[in-house]
């Protein structure tokens, strides 16, 4: 799991870290190389880090449309680029 903990916290994720059932990253889904990392050997990718506020997204728009937008962009790039290294 990569989170960058902007609006959520590790306690929350206390249990499942405990039960060894997750692996926690800490970092921002705009960087292509934790973001390559987080990735390296999963089979599924479920993408969910947003920046979610409706308040912040009016009060900079500049940053959500970064998160959202070019954050699952920079993703998906990466994902193919896994995905060309497997298939080769
Ligand atoms: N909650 C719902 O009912 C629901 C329904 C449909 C779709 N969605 C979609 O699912 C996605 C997640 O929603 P949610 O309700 O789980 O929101 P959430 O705020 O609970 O989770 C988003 C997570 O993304 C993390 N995050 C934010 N910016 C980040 C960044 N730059 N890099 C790494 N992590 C970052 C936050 O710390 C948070 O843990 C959104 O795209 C939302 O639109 C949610």
């Amino acid at each position: 799991m990569l989170d960058n903990l902007s609006s959520s916290a590790v306690p929350n994720l206390k249990e499942h870290l405990e039960k060894g059932v997750i692996e926690f990253l800490r970092g921002d889904i705009r960087d292509f190389e934790i973001v390559n990392r987080s990735m390296r050997d999963a089979d599924i990718v479920f993408h969910e880090a947003a920046q979610v506020s409706a308040p912040l997204s009016i009060e900079d728009p500049a940053h959500t449309d970064d998160v959202n937008v070019k954050g699952t962009l920079r993703r998906r790039v990466s994902l193919t680029n896994l995905t060309r290294v497997t298939t080769n």
